[in-house]
């Protein structure tokens, strides 16, 4: 499997506090069945710390190797910052250096504003992808938004967590119906600390028995090849 998204750089923002909670992150993942884990650092006016982040990255990327973990970096951009500072920035922060970007609505922010922010990254050459909108209180309350987007040609990527219940039954619900109606593309740990995997692999059963086994492959490792150049 491929997790897409994932906060397992160690002391670069709200995900990983230290090597060691990063190694225990890798081990949780390994055991599940993920072949390759997203680096995906909070990206908002910047990079909490730009030097910290991509050293860090390496020490993370030397551990997984010994592990037999794939690890590649990309990073969950907040919208509206990104507007402020320039739309170009977007093209540093793809995933593994492709033409996707993960990006993240902000909680309680205006549709409207998001997706004209959203254009712009399409009109860059770049295919959004759109983190736990299952999440967002926008999308909470007018679910057909999210169908929207998909059509408007970017991708929708549902956290493992949302699947179980993790984060509630309004996310469960929306995120039973995205995955059900199959708008979902894919689906990610979004792990920021130990456990997030064990969720991750109970999600993949669930939504096996709401959809199919061919569905659950696609969203949990084929479409995510594109990402890493398979
Ligand atoms: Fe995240």
């Amino acid at each position: 499997m491929i997790d897409i998204h994932s906060h397992i750089v160690f002391g670069v923002d709200d995900g990983s506090e230290s090597l060691e909670e990063t190694l225990k992150m890798l081990e949780e993942a390994k055991n599940a069945g993920v072949e390759t884990v997203f680096a995906t650092p909070h990206f908002m006016d910047h990079v909490l710390n730009p030097d910290k982040t991509f050293d860090n990255f390496r020490v993370v990327l030397n551990k997984a190797s010994e592990l037999g973990v794939d690890i590649k970096l990309g990073f969950e951009v907040v919208l509206h910052p990104l507007l402020l500072r320039g739309i170009e920035i977007a093209k540093r922060h793809t995933m593994n250096k492709t033409e996707y970007i993960l990006v993240e609505f902000p909680f309680n922010s205006s549709f409207e504003f998001s997706k004209r922010v959203l254009a712009q990254i399409r009109q860059k050459g770049l295919i959004p992808i759109v983190a736990h909108p299952e999440r967002i209180e926008t999308f909470i309350k007018k679910r057909g938004l999210i169908r929207e987007l998909k059509e408007s040609g970017c991708l929708i990527q549902v956290n493992a967590g949302s699947i179980t219940g993790y984060y509630g039954e309004k996310a469960r619900l929306i995120a039973r119906k995205i995955v059900e109606e199959k708008t979902a593309d894919f689906i990610a740990s979004d792990a920021h600390k130990t456990g997030y995997y064990n969720r991750y692999l109970e999600s993949y059963h669930i939504i096996t028995g709401w959809t199919d086994e061919d569905y659950a492959q696609r969203l949990f490792k084929i479409n995510a090849r594109k990402l890493i150049g398979i």
